[in-house]
């Protein structure tokens, strides 16, 4: 079986796109819960509209990353989570979660990484004026932006084109990039 966790701080449009490939039937699996460290997050809103269990926390009630990790991976367990999504979930995943989902945790990133890593990613890449940036899908590991990269896609920056434009080119890339590379990771988890 193929369930998803999507982790999400803020708006949620790759959640919805994922969301919108799954039952389009685009992508075989399920979304069995979405967790988010941002009580206010759009993304949580959207998580419930559409049926979606949620796991929504805020670090600053917990004494340290690992005691709120070790509560996802509980909520994970229960709902027997095979894939953890990060999909624009703007926090370093510590160790208590990233070992037992080592090589089932994938994280979207917009630039073609290595270049423009953390925060901003866009904006970075706007303002060294460089004509061609893109996605990134990568496995999760300790470091930030660093982990074995799954796939990318250039966006190329046009003459005249502002940050906004630049944003939203991306962001088109991001919701077909990223469903696409979930089917493909669930293809050949399914053949292993
Ligand atoms: C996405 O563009 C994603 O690539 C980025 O956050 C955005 C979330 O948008 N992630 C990072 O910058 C991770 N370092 P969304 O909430 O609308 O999906």
């Amino acid at each position: 079986l193929n369930k998803l966790a999507v982790f999400a701080s803020g708006t949620g449009s790759n959640f919805e796109a994922i969301e919108k490939a799954i039952r389009e039937g685009q992508v075989n699996a399920e979304i069995a819960l979405v967790v988010s460290d941002k009580p206010e997050a759009k993304v949580i809103d959207k998580a419930k509209s559409a049926g979606i269990p949620t796991f929504v926390f805020d670090p600053k009630g917990y004494s340290s990353k690992q005691v709120f990790e070790q509560e996802i991976v509980e909520a994970l367990h229960k709902e027997k989570v095979d894939w953890i999504i990060l999909a624009g979930y703007m926090r370093l995943v510590g160790d208590t979660l990233l070992t037992p989902y080592e090589g089932r945790i994938i994280n979207i990133h917009p630039s073609l990484l290595p270049a423009f890593k953390g925060l901003d990613a866009v904006g970075q890449a706007f303002d060294a004026g460089v004509k061609v940036t893109g996605v990134t899908i990568h496995f999760v590991d300790k470091g930030m932006d660093t982990g074995r990269i799954i796939a990318q896609e250039a966006v190329y920056v046009k003459d005249g084109m502002s940050k906004p434009d630049l944003e939203y080119e991306i962001q088109k890339v991001e919701h077909l990039l990223y469903p696409n590379t979930i089917q493909q990771l669930i293809n050949r988890g399914n053949q292993a």
